[in-house]
């Protein structure tokens, strides 16, 4: 392979050796199997294609100063990924292999895992689809799984450091009752053309609203949303969000850093109030905001008032990357060593 820039890697692509797929046929998943293909070869009148039967997770494996390779949160990327697929009607992957695939899939690519000093991790990303043909609307009757990886550096420009979001009210990306709650590539279709005006008036995401009122804060973009005042991490409750594993994680590490932990409605105003912001998620890690600008409503709300991350964000990042390299002992149960 071309030499790599381990500690300059953006968020994107790049081809690894082999990907590791799964077929459920006849009401049964069938074995693994590895692939250096980068193509599926799908029917036309796929599911996945008409009426997107797709889903999705995305999570990391990361190499310690130790040269151990960990894998963080399998287990819960593996539950999240049978939710969406109750979500949308989809044959659900065992526990087992959806783990199993992932750190097969991992150990296949050893040589793309970013070396400790780089900073950078290795993008696992499972994908689910329904690929049997379909033309009424109703679920597939076969499906394939597979996950690649590809290594990457940070999702936001600049890494840990704060950006500007924004609210821009005349788009939505759920509805209350819709399918935000599931990693779904239709969430995402939804997120693009809003997520496109805001890249070009040079935020980095978009602070989504509840759709029913606009009024409370749903989350930005392709991450959860965060505040911190008064010693309290404030994470907003909603129907039409993405459980975050980042977010719940970083929820257990404020409580044992000895601050409260409150998930409630947290309405648009607020943000006037809060000490700290920020982003979190696999890709997005934690980053913290600068400021939210209501374009619609003509407000803005300066957050990080010497543009720097704060004393509390800065702290969850350290405790999450310690543990995600393995600088920090895992109390929580969260690694899976590869070995
Ligand atoms: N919200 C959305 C819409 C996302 O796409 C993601 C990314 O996975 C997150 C939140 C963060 O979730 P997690 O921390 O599990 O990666
Ligand atoms: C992630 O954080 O893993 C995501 O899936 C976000 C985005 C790249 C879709």
């Amino acid at each position: 392979m071309n030499e790599i820039d381990w500690s300059n890697l953006s968020f994107g692509y790049i081809k690894t050796d082999f990907n590791v797929r799964c077929h459920y046929k006849d009401g049964a998943w069938g074995d693994l199997e590895v692939t250096d293909s980068e193509s599926i070869n799908l029917h036309m009148a796929a599911t996945c294609l008409h009426y997107g039967q797709e889903v999705f997770e995305g999570l990391k494996a990361f190499r310690g100063k130790d040269g151990k390779i960990r894998i963080f949160r399998l287990e819960e990327n593996a539950k999240r990924m049978q939710s969406s697929c109750d979500g949308i009607l989809m044959a659900k992957l065992p526990v087992e292999k959806f783990s199993e695939a992932c750190i097969k899939a991992v150990k296949m690519n050893e040589r793309f895992i970013p070396p400790y000093e780089s900073g950078s991790s290795l993008y696992i990303r499972p994908l689910l689809i329904g690929t049997s043909a379909q033309v009424g609307v109703s679920p597939a009757k076969e499906y394939t799984f597979l996950v690649f990886v590809t290594p990457v550096g940070p999702y936001f420009k600049g890494g840990f450091q704060t950006s500007p979001v924004a609210i821009l009210r005349q788009y939505d990306r759920a509805a209350p009752l819709g399918t935000g709650i599931y990693k779904v590539g239709g969430n995402y279709a939804a997120s693009l053309v809003a997520g496109d005006k805001a890249h070009s008036l040079g935020y980095a995401a978009v602070l989504y609203l509840d759709a029913r009122e606009k009024k409370y804060i749903d989350e930005c973009g392709p991450a959860n949303f965060f505040a911190i005042k008064n010693n309290c991490y404030i994470t907003p409750k909603s129907s039409s969000i993405l459980p975050s594993i980042t977010n719940n994680s970083l929820m257990k590490l404020a409580e044992d850093m000895g601050m409260k932990v409150e998930r409630r409605q947290v309405a648009e105003e607020e943000l006037a109030t809060f000490e700290e912001a920020g982003q979190c998620g696999t890709a997005a890690v934690i980053s913290p905001i600068s400021k939210v600008d209501d374009l619609d409503e003509n407000k803005s709300y300066l957050i990080a008032k010497d543009g720097k991350p704060g004393p509390v964000c800065t702290k969850l990042y350290n405790k999450l990357r310690g543990i995600q390299y393995g600088d920090e002992p895992d109390t929580y149960g969260w690694v899976t060593v590869v070995d």
